[in-house]
């Protein structure tokens, strides 16, 4: 076991625990949204960032493994500013169109935009524009919704073994799609759904989860209410 220190607060891990376990251990709450715990830790998002003592940058906290005597930060004004960079940088290849979006509401990149107090970017520039693929009887995928997160890769190739897909393309243009960005009916998808239940976003729902969204948006009875996150509190 090793002895870390979490905003102030002691905590023994395991050796090879990250900073994620050990704030997790002390109920410490750091944002995720790539991170699916045992599947999915490519540390791409950075939204889980963190101060650590000696490390002049700040570090994605579910995979930076801690040693003894670790003291982090997780809640100081500049963690908090890298972090919602980090959001706003998602955000800013992301079409805008959340309140007719089949995720509106169930969103975790939305719900992490609202906790961060985000409503404009600072970021202005060129946003992919994929093609909708809509021909599967049962998932759509909107592609220019992806965050590059890999949990759809992660849970179709090693929870269902089905291996649809991965990511495509280098740099700006990357995203995850079935190979030669063919669409999902041309591929053996198995239709499980895996791949939504697990999806940040709504680059990947149910054929009628939009219309459900819609639906809801024209009956006032039943309209979403906004979804209020818990206050980030600032040390
Ligand atoms: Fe840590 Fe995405 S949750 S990098």
């Amino acid at each position: 076991m090793v002895s870390v220190t979490v905003d102030g607060q002691e905590v023994e891990v395991e050796e090879g625990a990250t900073v994620l376990d050990a704030a997790e251990k002390l109920d410490i709450d750091i944002p995720t949204l790539c991170y699916l715990e045992d599947l999915n830790e490519p540390g791409s998002c950075r939204v889980c960032l963190v101060e650590i003592e000696g490390e002049e940058n700040y570090q994605p906290s579910c995979v930076y493994n801690v040693t003894d005597g670790l003291e982090v930060r997780t809640n100081t004004p500049g963690v908090i500013e890298a972090r919602k960079k980090m959001i706003e940088l998602l955000l800013s290849d992301h079409p805008f169109d959340c309140l007719t979006c089949a995720a509106n509401q169930n969103c975790e990149l939305q719900s992490i935009a609202k906790q961060h107090g985000i409503r404009d970017i600072d970021f202005d520039g060129e946003r992919n524009e994929f093609p909708v693929d809509d021909l599967s009887p049962a998932l759509v995928r909107e592609p220019s919704k992806c965050i590059r997160c890999r949990r759809c890769i992660s849970v179709c190739s090693e929870i269902q073994e089905v291996h649809i897909y991965d990511i495509n393309e280098r740099g700006f243009d990357s995203v995850a799609a079935p190979a030669f960005n063919e669409s999902l009916m041309d591929t053996p998808c198995i239709t499980c759904g895996q791949c939504i239940m697990v999806c940040p976003t709504g680059a990947l729902h149910g054929q009628d989860d939009k219309q459900k969204v819609w639906d809801a948006l024209a009956d006032d009875t039943k309209h979403v209410v906004i979804q209020t996150a818990p206050a980030i509190r600032v040390t």
